[in-house]
């Protein structure tokens, strides 16, 4: 009867086509390892999210007024809107962790480089689009880093030269953030963007599948088919990856729930103790700091000294340091794509570069003024804020001139 039912079906959609285009006939390479969870983890979350956000939803007020009372009805009175919140909030940090593991294992193995470089392009939208996705829903609590956090932000419009200012009003649609701006903001984060990132996750997936994964080995699983035309170091991706991907959901919402249940603020990393405190357009918060996956970008636009009172450098050096994320298929220059082959410059760069967003991730949370190991916040920003750029335009050189290793012809069993 099924496959009847199938058949009815096929000859006018092509389910059973998808199905094994994609997953019980799309051949990924056999060498998978742990940083190939994060994909379908991004997919999980993404899910979650949407869910979530629909049910959140259904009590949120966007309206200056009564948002922020309307968060903590949800959080006291509707049944169990703690933990819709909660799963809404704690997953949108877990997003972006996943995400930036994501995206590291693609430098670390050159997924980036060709045939994957719009793999990479719509990743980078994908990036772009969160990030944008992330602020909006961060205004919509109305708490003091919520409104305090929108201001000073979309002030950096502001500072563009000549037409700035009208910019920052055309986005806030009011002098200051105000209702308007919390409208507007609630239409994006609610389906604009999720709508956008859907789109884009979609052609992520069928760009990948076009020109199928790479491996931690960084060798084209397509160059050695049998017969049939099957790769030989091939594996069906359903059972096989479909499963094994099992093993990490089960392991994420493992760590998903201690962080959901124990401490779902996470010491203000999640949600800052500020935002507890409705929004007064009167009382500017002593220390406004956004998200902990903003601080390496906010690091850097403290870093750049301001021109004659204007943040303007600043804010070109946080779209240049996103700019050449996306340039990255074309500044690698080496033959070699995994991390497993490459020489030591190509190693070392990319050690420094961890290090550096690491600390400006953490330099971004800190007052400028302050000191870390008696050293100026500042000061350190700005030689972290160096080697992040270096990382990217020093890279054409060293590697290709790096020493690279021979890589084997077909995928290693490690
Ligand atoms: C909502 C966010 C995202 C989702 C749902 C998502 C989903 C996926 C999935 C399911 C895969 C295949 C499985 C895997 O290789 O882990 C994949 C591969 C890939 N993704 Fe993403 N992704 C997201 C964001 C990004 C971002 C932000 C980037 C980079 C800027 C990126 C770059 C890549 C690359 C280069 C590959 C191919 C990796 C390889 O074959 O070695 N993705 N993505």
């Amino acid at each position: 009867m099924f496959s009847s039912f199938m058949g009815w079906v096929d000859a006018r959609f092509p389910a059973t086509k998808m199905w094994e285009d994609h997953l019980s006939k799309y051949y990924a390479p056999k060498n998978f390892n742990f940083w190939y969870y994060f994909g379908s983890l991004a997919m999980l979350i993404l899910v979650l999210q949407i869910v979530t956000g629909i049910f959140l939803t259904m009590h949120y007020k966007p309206d200056a007024a009564l948002a922020f009372a309307s968060v903590e009805y949800i959080m006291r009175d509707v049944n169990w809107g703690w933990l819709i919140r909660y799963l809404h909030s704690t997953g949108a940090s877990a997003f972006f962790v996943v995400v930036y593991l994501h995206m590291f294992r693609g430098i670390m193995y050159g997924s980036y480089k060709k045939p994957r470089e719009l793999v990479w392009i719509f990743g980078m939208c994908i990036y772009m689009a969160l990030m944008a996705e992330a602020f909006m829903g961060y205004l919509l609590p109305w708490g003091q880093t919520s409104y305090w956090g929108a201001q000073v932000i979309i002030n950096l419009f502001g500072s563009v030269p000549f037409i700035g200012p009208e910019i920052a009003l055309w986005i806030r649609g009011d002098f200051v953030v105000a209702d308007a701006t919390l409208n507007r903001f609630f239409a994006f984060h609610v389906i604009a963007v999720p709508l956008v990132l859907l789109g884009l996750v979609a052609a992520h997936i069928i760009a990948l599948h076009e020109v199928g994964s790479n491996n931690p080995d960084g060798v084209e699983i397509k160059n050695h088919k049998d017969e049939n035309g099957i790769p030989l170091d091939g594996i069906p991706f359903h059972p096989y990856y479909s499963v094994k991907d099992i093993v990490g959901v089960v392991v994420f919402l493992f760590i998903f729930a201690l962080i959901l249940f124990y401490a779902p603020e996470f010491g203000g990393w999640f949600l800052e103790k500020d935002n507890f405190i409705p929004a007064d357009p009167l009382k500017t918060p002593e220390h406004i700091v956004p998200l902990w996956y903003f601080t390496p970008f906010y690091a850097i636009l403290r870093a750049i000294p301001s021109v004659a009172g204007s943040a303007f450098p600043g804010v070109l050096a946080m779209g240049a340091a996103q700019v050449l994320l996306f340039l990255l298929p074309w500044l690698d220059r080496s033959p070699v794509k995994s991390i497993r082959y490459r020489g030591p410059y190509f190693r070392w760069a990319l050690v420094l570069f961890i290090i550096s967003f690491l600390a400006l991730g953490y330099l971004g949370t800190k007052s400028s003024a302050d000191s870390t190991l008696f050293i100026n916040n500042t000061v350190l920003a700005q030689i972290f804020t160096g080697t992040y750029f270096a990382f990217f335009i020093f890279m054409p050189f060293y590697t290709k001139y790096d020493k690279d290793k021979a890589v084997p012809e077909r995928v290693t069993s490690k």
